[in-house]
């Protein structure tokens, strides 16, 4: 039996240079190795911060079109909206059941905002805290879970949440003393890298820093020469480590083109000179990605298409698990 390996993304804002190396592309490479994969755009998640229905909807378009220009294939792995798997609801309730209430007053977001609200002197600690984010892991739980799943990449920040997932499976297992659901395991990328903004920091919509993937060369090359640098002169060494020029450079360039950079800045390199360099080696390899951006985005019809086919497969795995949950929860 193959194992099954799913990701899932929150359709939030426009996708960067950081999502792509960070995210993207090690999802994209998990995906490739023997596993069934799943992918999915968590807009029911997305609904409790965005409640616009055009940013909203235009939202799943963009990361549905940023996936696969960034190399997803929908003939390999299935790919879904979450609204259009209602079994994923169902099996949410039946979790809500188990999950103990204090264990979603520890998880972090909730937990988060509760503090702001205590720095900030609320009477209310609960301020802005809706249900929907109040009671977000359990969703998550099911989208996992649903599935029978193996195996979840995702970054530090989501190992709680895989951990609730995990602890709620493991209640209803042990009520039912029958493995109903497959406990899944984090994937944690270990080495992963953080990607640094224009400005040097991490590179975030939350900084205002980031560079869009499907920048057009045009703005990619304006954005590539706003990089923060320091005011040494042309001819002055300059040190690799620490640089973001070549940090990013190294992210896009063959290796026999980074060390031919690391050369130039161990004997002097101007930062116009460097920068131009960073922005040639991206723009050759976001082109294509682009392109191919440019073309799903334009046909929203195919978009709508692939993920309807994507459903109707995801559902046929989620119907599976739904039965299996009814017959031994007696519903
Ligand atoms: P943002 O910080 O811009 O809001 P998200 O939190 O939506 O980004 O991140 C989505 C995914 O992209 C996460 O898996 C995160 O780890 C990854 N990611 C975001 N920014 C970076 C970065 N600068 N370097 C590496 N990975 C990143
Ligand atoms: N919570 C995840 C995030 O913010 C998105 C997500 C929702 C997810 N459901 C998931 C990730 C299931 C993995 C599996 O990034």
């Amino acid at each position: 039996m193959k194992k099954t390996v799913l990701t899932g993304v929150k359709p939030t804002g426009n996708v960067h240079i950081g999502n792509y190396i960070g995210a993207i592309r090690p999802a994209l490479h998990m995906a490739q190795a023997e596993h069934e994969s799943l992918f999915f755009i968590a807009n029911y998640h997305a609904l409790t911060t965005i409640q616009d229905a055009k940013e909203l909807r235009d939202n799943t378009y963009h990361v549905t079109a940023a996936w696969i220009a960034c190399g997803l294939d929908p003939q390999k792995t299935i790919i879904y909206r979450q609204s259009d798997v209602p079994e994923i609801f169902e099996i949410a309730w039946v979790l809500s059941c188990y999950c103990p209430k204090g264990l979603m007053n520890r998880a972090h977001a909730y937990k988060a905002k509760v503090q702001l609200n205590e720095q900030e002197g609320k009477q209310d600690l609960d301020f802005g805290v809706n249900m929907g984010l109040y009671q977000y892991p359990i969703l998550m739980a099911s989208d996992i879970l649903s599935f029978d799943t193996d195996f979840v990449p995702v970054g530090e920040d989501q190992i709680q949440h895989l951990e609730i997932a995990r602890d709620i499976a493991q209640k209803i297992n042990h009520t039912y003393k029958s493995q109903v659901l497959k406990i899944p395991q984090a994937v944690v990328q270990k080495d992963s890298k953080v990607i640094p903004g224009l400005d040097g920091q991490k590179m975030s919509k939350s900084y205002d820093n980031t560079i869009p993937l499907f920048a057009e060369s045009k703005s990619l090359r304006k954005l590539v020469m706003k990089i923060k640098t320091d005011s040494l002169p042309p001819e002055a060494p300059k040190q690799t480590e620490g640089s973001v020029i070549f940090q990013l450079y190294k992210e896009f360039a063959s290796q026999d083109e980074i060390a031919t950079l690391a050369k130039r800045f161990e004997t002097g390199i101007g930062w116009g000179d460097a920068k131009q360099a960073l922005f040639e080696s991206m723009d050759k390899v976001l082109t294509p990605l682009r392109d191919k951006y440019n073309a799903l985005i334009q046909n929203p019809t195919e978009l709508d298409q692939i993920l309807a086919e994507g459903a109707e497969k995801a559902r046929q795995k989620a119907k599976h698990v739904l039965e299996r949950v009814k017959t031994s929860t007696g519903v």
